[in-house]
């Protein structure tokens, strides 16, 4: 068992299954892991503290103002101590309350101080989980960056059947495993990555350009997913609006020439992914001075290519990633021509973005992606915020990094 030694935090809310937050702490002091306890005021209804405390061996958390504890301040030293949160069950209500940004009582005030991942475990009806209001705070919640494992399906304590059962024990358990695997691994060696991001400009002379409209969103996202997972990231970032990410080394460049310097000058790394639009061509020269326009016809503006930055990286003999990635932008035939570029440069996984319509992909908050690896085998991710998306093209590098494609089988 590779889960031990690690200090849990279980928030246990109010639902029928919160009895089985008993059973996980036991399987995680078990494995030698501490577990503290906040019970929450429903969750009161179904589970004693004594009953938690017997199982914990530590006190258990109920109140936010705390006339025995009040001079540590729960609320901060109990997420500073967690090296995660879990909540479970999690309710319809309280994923409310943390789309909200609630600090009304003690759970929800440590969740919202904490710096510390959260694991939500929803536990519902059916109906209630499938709620539009429910789904909608999911949605938010993920973009938060709050982790989720369930619900599952299967006959629930109403009686009814569907989407909403908690996830057991054991497979919290099991998740909780390779969360902190995938933590160790990159922890211990000392992963390094570079993200390239946003559009470039080519200049046609001093003050016009040929570029996209490319916001970075996307990498920019990605590189701070990596960088929570624990992994060194440079991001090369062509021309952006984005404020800089604190705690991630940034590169800012204008051309794709200029990008791919940087990109150089950084190498060697184990991880590159490309989430950059680079102009394809540029000006074979650029006017020393502005255009005049006391012509009616500009003719012809000649381009020539730039250097593919993705295919550099993915032929380079002497310091190639170990995992490239590169995205395909593509309005038809996703995957075939994801698939394709994939080849031609050599890419290890492809990010087929479907950028067919302006509601994702380009300058928007949201995207829809199809992770494609060389082995052929296609993860689909539906709509969503490209925070979501990018947490999860990261769990699926690190993932291939590491166990080599087996979230793919
Ligand atoms: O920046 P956002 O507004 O958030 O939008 C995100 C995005 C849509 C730009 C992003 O998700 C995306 O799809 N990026 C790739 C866009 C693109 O230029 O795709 P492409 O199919 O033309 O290029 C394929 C790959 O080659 C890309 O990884 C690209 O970075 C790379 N490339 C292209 C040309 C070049 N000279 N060098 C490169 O490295």
């Amino acid at each position: 068992m590779s889960l031990k030694n690690k200090k849990i935090l279980i928030i246990v809310g109010g639902g029928i299954a919160a009895y089985k937050s008993l059973d996980l702490i036991r399987l995680l002091k078990k494995n030698n892991n501490e577990v503290k306890s906040i019970l929450t005021k429903s969750g009161r209804e179904f589970v004693t503290p004594l009953s938690i405390t017997t199982l914990t061996k530590s006190k258990t958390f109920e109140d936010i103002f705390d006339k025995n504890s009040e001079a540590e301040i729960d609320h901060i030293s109990l997420s500073r101590w967690a090296d995660i949160i879990i909540v479970m069950p999690t309710t319809a209500n309280f994923m409310t309350k943390l789309s909200a940004g609630k600090a009304e009582d003690l759970a929800t005030t440590v969740i919202l101080a904490s710096n510390k991942d959260v694991l939500l475990v929803p536990a519902m009806n059916v109906r209630m989980w499938l709620h539009k209001a429910t789904q909608i705070n999911l949605k938010t919640l993920q973009d938060f960056g709050y982790l989720f494992i369930g619900p599952e399906k299967g006959e629930m304590a109403c009686g009814e059947y569907g989407e909403g059962k908690m996830s057991s024990p054991k497979q919290i358990f099991s998740f909780l495993e390779n969360y902190f695997k995938k933590r160790n691994s990159v922890k211990e060696r000392k992963l390094k990555a570079i993200v390239t991001a946003g559009p470039t400009r080519e200049f046609i002379d001093p003050v016009r350009y040929i570029s996209n409209e490319s916001s970075g969103k996307q990498g920019y996202e990605i590189a701070v997913a990596l960088s929570k997972m624990g992994v060194k990231t440079t991001l090369i970032s062509g021309p952006t609006n984005i404020i800089f990410q604190k705690g991630i080394r940034t590169k800012k460049i204008t051309t794709a020439e200029e990008m791919l310097e940087e990109v150089k000058k950084s190498l060697p790394v184990d991880i590159a992914i490309c989430a950059a639009a680079v102009s394809d061509f540029k000006p074979i020269s650029k006017s020393t001075s502005k255009l005049k326009k006391n012509q009616d016809n500009l003719n012809s503006i000649k381009l020539k290519k730039n250097k593919d930055i993705v295919e550099y990286l993915g032929k380079n003999n002497k310091f190639r990633p170990k995992l490239v990635v590169g995205f395909a932008a593509e309005t038809e035939n996703l995957n075939k021509n994801a698939f394709t570029k994939m080849k031609e440069k050599n890419c290890d996984l492809i990010i087929a973005n479907d950028v067919s319509e302006a509601d994702k992909g380009f300058n928007s908050d949201f995207n829809k992606v199809n992770i494609i690896s060389n082995n052929g085998k296609i993860i689909q991710i539906k709509k969503n915020k490209k925070s979501y998306i990018a947490h999860k093209i990261v769990e699926v590098v690190l993932n291939k990094f590491f166990v080599d494609d087996r979230n793919f089988n």
